[in-house]
């Protein structure tokens, strides 16, 4: 591994620590990539200099002034045709090599000690759940917006997206690696950090980015990468993380709440989103009007019985698509917040 973190500071654009154009070299792919980026660029730089040179070398020899007689073009050289034929073959060849090289290391995972990690995207946040590795048992923990991992061990993301969204990509750049998720599809995604947040500097984690155009908020769609040098902190991470009750602020949960479980069928500027329910926005204290016709008030017994048993009262006009939720001994942590949440969108 050394060798490769050597080899991707050879070229001074990208450096193993981080430099002005690019974040540190966190994972075992990065140094790699930095290679070949820094390889075809400086390739680039070299013929871009040589060829604006001798044009303008040229340029100025063989300008017209007095006592300069025109010369006749010459139409062939053999020599030279085979010189900018072979030479620029070679250099392809070393492009092609490299790049394939790193490309095949980097989408193949390696096939033992490999922690899964599932991912969710939707508009607009990301949802990381994970399970097993001494967390405690039969339980997942759904931490939104931080990807924790361990130095030094190998991951694979399983990354999806609802039927109903769109297109996402997730970008670490610390890492290199990039990975759209689809509606509906499972893409993976493998990597290795190799350096701690920390180490790097980065006290709140490494970036982590959408990075594929989805919508109003698609630039604030981001979360943190958290490299762990040991499991056990890992473990004290996760479930802080994935406990709601954490946040204090009542609206603040519920709108973190919002954004993992509701938004993608239920807006807050008053539209309505193909397939999903009624918008938020001034929906606290609302009269709705049933599928069966009775009147119901929008008020904390509808939302609770709402979340848990979804289809027993359906506003007219709405499919009746809605998932059900029981968030188990943590039920009325969610309501609380969630309750809270929509008064606060009633102000
Ligand atoms: Cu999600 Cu852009």
């Amino acid at each position: 591994m050394m060798a490769d973190l050597a080899l991707g500071s050879l070229l001074p654009l990208a450096d193993a620590g981080g430099s002005f154009w690019f974040p540190p070299e966190a994972s075992s792919v990065a140094a790699g990539s930095d290679f070949t980026y820094d390889f075809i660029l400086w390739l680039s730089i070299l013929f871009f200099v040589a060829i604006c040179g001798v044009t303008g070398y040229f340029v100025f020899k063989y300008r017209k002034r007095p006592g300069h007689t025109e010369e006749i073009t010459s139409t062939h050289n053999t020599r030279l045709e085979l010189a900018w034929s072979i030479i620029p073959l070679f250099l392809l060849m070393a492009i092609f090599g490299i790049s394939t090289y790193w490309y095949l290391i980097m989408v193949t995972p390696p096939t033992e000690d490999v922690t899964e990690i599932e991912v969710t995207a939707k508009q607009w946040n990301w949802t990381f759940s994970y399970q097993g590795n001494g967390l405690p048992a039969g339980k997942k923990f759904m931490v939104p917006a931080a990807l924790h991992v361990v130095k030094d061990r190998n991951y694979q993301l399983i990354m999806t997206t609802p039927d109903r969204d769109v297109l996402h990509s997730l970008f670490i750049p610390a890492f290199r690696v990039k990975q759209d998720c689809v509606p509906g599809r499972y893409n993976k995604l493998w990597f290795r950090p190799t350096m701690s947040h920390m180490e790097s500097g980065n006290e709140d984690g490494f970036m982590l980015y959408c990075t594929e155009y989805c919508g109003r908020d698609h630039s604030v769609m981001t979360a943190r990468v958290f490299v762990w040098e040991t499991e056990a902190e890992w473990r004290t991470a996760i479930v802080k993380g994935g406990d709601i009750t954490q946040i204090k602020d009542l609206v603040t949960r519920g709108e973190s709440i919002y954004n993992q479980n509701c938004a993608s069928c239920h807006s807050l500027d008053g539209t309505v989103p193909p397939g999903g329910g009624p918008s938020w926005q001034g929906l606290w204290g609302k009269e709705e009007t049933m599928t069966d016709g009775s009147k119901v008030v929008v008020d904390e017994t509808y939302v609770r019985d709402s979340t848990k048993e979804p289809g027993k009262q359906v506003v007219q006009g709405y499919p009746d698509v809605m998932t059900p939720f029981d968030w188990g001994d943590q039920n009325d942590a969610y309501i609380e917040g969630i309750i809270a949440y929509m008064k606060s969108l009633k102000e």
